[in-house]
C-alpha cells in the first residue's frame, strides 16, 4: 500500500460503486476506512459499514473527507448531486471520476460552476463485480498523473484502456452496451445446443464456457479472430458450413448495425434526459 492512502468518496454506492470500492480494497490500493460510501437510503449499506468502510447519506460531508471523488449515481440524478456537491468542492484538491453515461466532463464543470476542476471519465461494464470490466478512460483535459490514477484504479477491477472523450459514446456501445450483446449471442447458442440434444443447462454451461475460451484464445495469443477461425475451419469441414449459413443469415452484419445503432442512442441519452 502507497504511504499515503487514497481518501475516496464514491457517491452513489450501486452495482458499479461497490464493485469498485471492493475492486480497490481487494488490490490493496488503499483500505475499506479511508472510502466514504454514499447513498440516500444508508441503511442499505450497513453490510458495507461491518466491513469497516465509512458510510453516510451526507455527501458534502464524504467529499469533506476525500481527495478522490467518485460520482456513481444515475445520469438523470447527477445534476442534483453536483448541486449539492458545488460550494464543497475545491478544484485544487478534488479529482472528479465520472462512470455516469453519456455526461462530458465539460457538463460537469458547468454544472458545479468550477472551470478547473480536474474531471476524468470512465465506462466500465457489470463485469466489474467479477472484476472482469472492460473499462474506457477518458478527459478532456486532465493531467497524464491523473489519468493514470484512473487507470490504475480501474485495472483493479479489470482492464483499462484510455481514449478520446468524444469516444466515450462508442465505447459505451462497444464495452458497456456490449455485455448484453455476447450474452445475447451465447444464449442463442445455447439454444442451438439443445435443438441438437443437450439439456438446457449443459448446453448454456459449454456456450459459455465456449465463448470463454474464444475470448481468452484472442487475449492470451493476441491473435486475429480470423486466424483462430482458419484453425478450425477445415476444407468442405462441418464449421465452415455453420459458419457460412450464419453469414447468409447476417451473424457479422447484424452485430455491427446493433453496435451503431446503440452508439447513436447512447450519444443521446443525458440531452434526451
Ligand atoms: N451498469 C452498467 O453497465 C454501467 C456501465 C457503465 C457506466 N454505468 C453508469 O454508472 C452509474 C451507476 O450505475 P449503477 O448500475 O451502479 O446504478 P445503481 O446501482 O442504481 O447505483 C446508483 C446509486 O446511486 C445512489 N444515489 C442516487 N442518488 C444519490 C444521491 N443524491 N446521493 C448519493 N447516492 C445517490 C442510489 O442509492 P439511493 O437510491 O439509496 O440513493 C444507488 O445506490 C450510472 O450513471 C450508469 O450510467 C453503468
Amino acid at each position: 500500500m502507497s504511504p499515503t492512502p487514497l481518501r475516496l468518496a464514491i457517491l452513489g454506492s450501486g452495482n458499479i460503486g461497490l464493485a469498485l470500492a471492493k475492486g480497490l480494497v481487494k488490490a490493496g490500493l488503499t483500505a475499506a476506512e479511508h472510502i466514504t460510501l454514499t447513498r440516500r437510503s444508508v441503511a442499505a449499506l450497513a453490510p458495507l459499514a461491518q466491513a469497516g468502510y465509512q458510510t453516510t447519506s451526507d455527501n458534502r460531508a464524504a467529499i469533506a473527507a476525500a481527495d478522490i471523488v467518485v460520482l456513481a449515481v444515475l445520469p438523470q440524478q447527477l445534476n442534483k448531486l453536483l448541486d449539492e456537491l458545488a460550494a464543497g468542492l475545491d478544484p485544487a484538491r478534488h479529482l472528479l471520476i465520472s462512470v455516469v453515461s453519456g455526461v462530458s466532463c465539460q457538463d460537469i464543470r458547468q454544472q458545479t460552476g468550477h472551470a478547473a476542476l480536474r474531471v476524468v471519465r470512465a465506462m466500465p461494464n457489470t463485469a466489474i463485480s467479477i472484476a472482469q470490466s472492460m473499462t474506457c478512460v477518458a478527459s478532456d483535459s486532465a493531467s497524464d498523473t491523473d489519468l493514470g490514477l484512473v487507470e490504475k484504479m480501474f485495472d483493479t477491477v479489470g482492464v483499462s484502456i484510455r481514449i478520446n472523450e468524444e469516444l466515450m459514446t462508442s465505447a459505451t456501445a462497444l464495452c458497456a452496451c456490449g455485455i448484453a450483446f455476447f450474452l445475447r449471442a451465447i444464449r442463442a447458442a445455447s439454444q442451438g445446443g439443445t435443438e441438437i440434444g443437450f439439456h438446457a443447462h449443459d448446453a448454456l454451461k459449454m456456450a459459455a464456457q465456449t465463448a470463454q475460451g474464444a475470448a481468452a484464445l484472442l487475449l492470451q495469443l493476441n491473435t486475429h479472430p480470423e486466424q483462430e477461425i482458419d484453425k478450425v475451419t477445415s476444407p468442405k469441414g462441418c464449421t465452415i458450413a455453420g459458419l457460412n449459413e450464419m453469414e447468409h443469415q447476417g451473424f457479422s452484419s447484424a452485430l455491427i448495425k446493433g453496435i451503431k445503432t446503440s452508439a447513436v442512442k447512447a450519444g443521446s441519452l443525458y440531452k434526451e434526459g
